[in-house]
């Protein structure tokens, strides 16, 4: 089996709210084809800006507080089922037997931590040959209320239950960088283990504006740490999605297990 992330900046424009990469999604449901055809797979995709402006305006990551708030909940929900339906029908469309699963239908956590994942369905779909597509979500958290799951933390929790042999991170930049990409000296780190990512951790603390790459470096190190290798690539590049799925060595950032 193999999981595969695509992170909400490659298949949305950031800067811009709602704007889907309908081109780029097109490309890589082709890219995703062939590897769908010969062994399982399950997808989790990213809020990227569907999810993540309305998450930060009526402040969801930080829990339930305030009326105001269940509208900011339905509005997210609601985003999250538009990106996750352009998802699947670019898969679709391309031959992919994809199927959406709602992540928060599923999901139960504490902090934005999943404490319960309900995976029946998912495994169901994995045995009848489709493709689960899940998402990162508002989620319902028992202490906070509510939470923000993040795809990141989706992927491990994903990992862990169903042990997938190749784990591909696809975002719009080449991998972990030793200071903020396209600053002066910013070098790729080609290879990250649980031990160098102890050096790598303070210096990625002053360089992450988002807390985006860092985040998910961290639950690759988690990974790593239980076994898992993953392999963080840019898949904007033509190519590069297709060969790390079938495990050809691209550019990117692999963290060790
Ligand atoms: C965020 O998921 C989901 C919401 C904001 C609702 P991710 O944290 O996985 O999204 P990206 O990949 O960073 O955009």
């Amino acid at each position: 089996m193999i999981l595969l992330k695509l992170g909400g900046s490659l298949i949305t424009r950031k800067q811009e709210p709602f704007s889907f990469r309908h081109g780029v999604m097109r490309r890589l449901a082709r890219e995703i084809l062939p590897v769908a055809e010969r062994e399982p797979l399950v997808v989790v995709h990213g809020g990227g800006s569907f999810g993540h402006p309305l998450a930060l305006e009526y402040a969801l990551h930080r829990g339930l507080s305030s009326e105001e708030q269940l509208r900011g909940i339905a509005l997210t929900r609601q985003a999250m089922a538009e990106l996750t339906r352009l998802v699947v029908g670019a898969l679709v469309e391309a031959g992919v037997r994809a199927f959406g699963v709602q992540t928060s239908a599923i999901a139960v956590c504490r902090r934005g931590e999943p404490e319960r994942l309900e995976l029946g369905t998912v495994r169901w779909l994995l045995e009848l040959g489709l493709v689960p597509v899940l998402c990162g979500d508002v989620a319902r958290d028992a202490e906070l209320g509510v939470c923000i799951l993040s795809g990141d933390t989706l992927v491990r929790e994903l990992a862990l239950e169903l042990r997938p042999r190749r784990i591909v991170l696809a975002t719009d930049v080449d991998g972990i960088y030793s200071a903020e990409p396209g600053s002066p000296g910013a070098k790729l780190i080609p290879e990250v283990t649980p031990e160098s990512f102890g050096r790598l951790a303070p210096e990625m603390r002053s360089h992450d504006a988002t807390g985006g790459m860092r985040r998910k470096l961290e639950e690759l190190v988690e990974l790593a740490r239980r076994g898992y290798t993953s392999v963080i690539i840019n898949a904007l590049e033509e190519g590069r999605l297709r060969k790390a799925l079938s495990g050809e060595k691209v550019r990117g950032t692999i963290v060790k297990g």
